[in-house]
């Protein structure tokens, strides 16, 4: 574990300033997201909006992205989390979409339309067993899941009218490869073995080390199942 400091003035100072960033991105895990449309082509795109509360995941996607119209259409996503040793592949789908033509605000910032994203990110499809898009292989977790209910942002009524959408997906099944699994349990991954890759206002970071000890582990990780 790294040395713990304490939390003095000289840290950071004390002197705040109000500003107004144009985008609040203050880090947040990076997965590729999968999905199919209609007739059931496969859509992989690069997320970083994702918090986990019990069995469910909640997601930040554009409503107009190919991921949203989507999970609107028959709301199943697989959540491919890579390591920080995936992050070339993440960063091959950055300024592409899935939807053609591609939307004039996105053709204007620099993105293009591919159609076969997993080979533009130089991953294989395998397929998923609860739910129809596939997961991507050489990742090391998989987290399928079902739409339970996507609320619309920004006080809109309705998920048509908003351009972006706060996805409730329910987590049918998780896969994880076996180096991240904590010896002796079932269940559980080795929070020392994972290491997350995320996003921290536009560019790409892993995490740091333990920091201390934490007291809510001294809670049976069994516990959260109930
Ligand atoms: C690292 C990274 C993180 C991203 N995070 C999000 C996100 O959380 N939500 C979102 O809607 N778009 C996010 N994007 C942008 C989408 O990937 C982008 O809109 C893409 O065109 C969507 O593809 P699609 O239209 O094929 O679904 C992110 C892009 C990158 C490269």
């Amino acid at each position: 574990m790294g040395t713990v400091t304490s939390l003095d003035a000289h840290a950071h100072g004390t002197r705040h300033a109000p500003i107004s960033p144009a985008i609040l991105y203050f880090g947040s895990q990076v997965s590729l997201l999968s999905t199919v449309d209609e007739e059931g082509h496969p859509n992989l795109a690069p997320n970083s909006s994702v918090w986990w509360l019990g069995q469910t995941a909640m997601l930040g996607v554009a409503a107009r992205s190919q991921t949203g119209r989507n999970l609107l259409a028959n709301g199943e996503a697989v959540i491919n989390l890579p390591s920080i040793a995936g992050v070339d592949a993440v960063d091959r789908l950055a300024l592409t979409t899935g939807r053609s033509p591609v939307p004039d605000r996105k053709a204007a910032a620099g993105y293009r339309h591919v159609r076969d994203k997993f080979a533009e990110a130089g991953v294989r499809p395998i397929a998923a067993e609860t739910v129809a898009p596939p997961r991507v292989a050489e990742f090391p977790v998989h987290l399928e899941g079902r739409v339970v209910t996507i609320h619309p942002m920004g006080g809109t009524a309705t998920p048509a009218e908003a351009s972006l959408l706060a996805v409730e997906l329910g987590i049918t099944r998780v896969h994880v490869v076996e180096s991240l699994r904590m010896p002796g349990h079932a269940n559980r991954i080795d929070p020392g073995r994972w290491r997350p890759l995320m996003m921290n206002f536009q560019r790409f970071f892993g995490l740091g080390d333990e920091t201390m000890p934490s007291r809510l582990a001294s809670i049976d990780e069994e516990w959260y199942r109930g």
